[in-house]
């Protein structure tokens, strides 16, 4: 379905197939370790509580990127060349393009997210700011399937995806994903790709673990939401916050800990807790420059620059389809 915003901006629905909550939950705690998938953790507070998290000191991601993107915009712009598309899986609040948008000049803006009515308001907020740019935005579930407006411009395409989001994939998940870009963009397409690097431990423990405690309440607000949506009884203050890097798989793990053996009921159904015992919540794998790579060419990628930070916390990957 499409419809008209006004004449440079255009907003189309792709009826994403949102998974069921419940499902997920129900499914996910009758598991063995119990587990709840990360994609549900942005409700609308859930959503708040994440942009908080962006604002920690410790959790460096954010501030890094914005000074990578700032300083090398130009570079950025003379591979990405001018007049190509530019598509955003996850735009968000598509604030970080806007650090891109006046080097590149880009034929089109395709922002692609979820959430309609967001994705509507980020849409026209940019529209306002870059009124030169033609936006189509697209309302779809990147990780299921994604398609491009019909009346796109033609030309080059590259795909934009920062903050790291692919460290939430599981690896093969990862290269299956960049396989999927790859088919949306072609042999001449390219991929501007934010990726959060191996490090100091305690360095990465500090970030999932900052003194503010953010991260924690987003961790527990699932355990909210799940009250609020799902009819559920959880006592928030007799389960934790639990993040560490597991070195041996090079991810952060994000777990809720049972504090206590305890029952809990949702939607009518019941389910034990042993004291101690885990809900994993997320996953955030970090890769070294080779073993992104490697992941990158197994997806049809091959990689054409990389821009780091002085400490090598966090990097930018320009990548070529071939
Ligand atoms: C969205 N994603 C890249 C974040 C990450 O670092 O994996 C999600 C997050 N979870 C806790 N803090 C941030």
């Amino acid at each position: 379905m499409m419809n008209a915003v006004s004449k440079k901006i255009s907003f189309h629905d792709f009826q994403p197939e949102v998974e069921s909550f419940r499902q997920a939950v129900l499914d996910g705690l009758s598991r063995k370790p119990k587990q709840i998938p990360p994609k549900f953790f942005y409700d609308e507070t859930g959503s708040k509580l994440f942009e908080a998290i962006l604002e920690q000191p410790e959790y460096y991601i954010p501030h890094i990127e914005r000074k990578l993107l700032q300083t090398h915009a130009d570079e950025f712009a003379a591979l990405i060349k001018p007049g190509a598309v530019l598509i955003e899986p996850g735009s968000g609040s598509c604030e970080k393009v806007q650090l891109l948008l006046e080097s590149v000049l880009p034929a089109a803006y395709v922002p692609m997210d979820i959430s309609g009515a967001f994705l509507q308001q980020s849409a026209c907020d940019l529209g306002q700011q870059f009124p030169w740019l033609p936006i189509y935005a697209a309302c779809l579930d990147f990780t299921q399937k994604m398609i491009l407006p019909q009346d796109v411009p033609q030309g080059r395409r590259v795909v934009f995806i920062p903050g790291s989001s692919i460290g939430n994939f599981e690896p093969l998940e990862a290269q299956h994903f960049l396989a999927g870009i790859h088919r949306l963009v072609g042999k001449e397409g390219g991929l501007l790709v934010g990726v959060d690097r191996k490090k100091d431990p305690a360095i990465l423990n500090a970030a999932y673990n900052d003194a503010a405690g953010i991260t924690a309440e987003f961790n527990l607000n699932l355990l909210d939401r799940i009250n609020s949506e799902l009819d559920g009884n959880f006592a928030r203050d007799k389960f934790g916050h639990y993040a560490y890097y597991n070195g041996h798989l090079g991810r952060i793990e994000m777990h809720l800990v049972s504090l206590k053996a305890q029952q809990v009921t949702i939607s009518g159904e019941d389910f034990r807790f042993t004291a101690g015992e885990y809900v994993h919540t997320e996953n955030s794998y970090k890769y070294s420059p080779d073993e992104f790579i490697n992941l990158a060419n197994a997806g049809g990628f091959k990689h054409q620059k990389i821009w780091s930070d002085n400490h090598h916390y966090f990097s930018i990957y320009f990548l070529e389809a071939y």
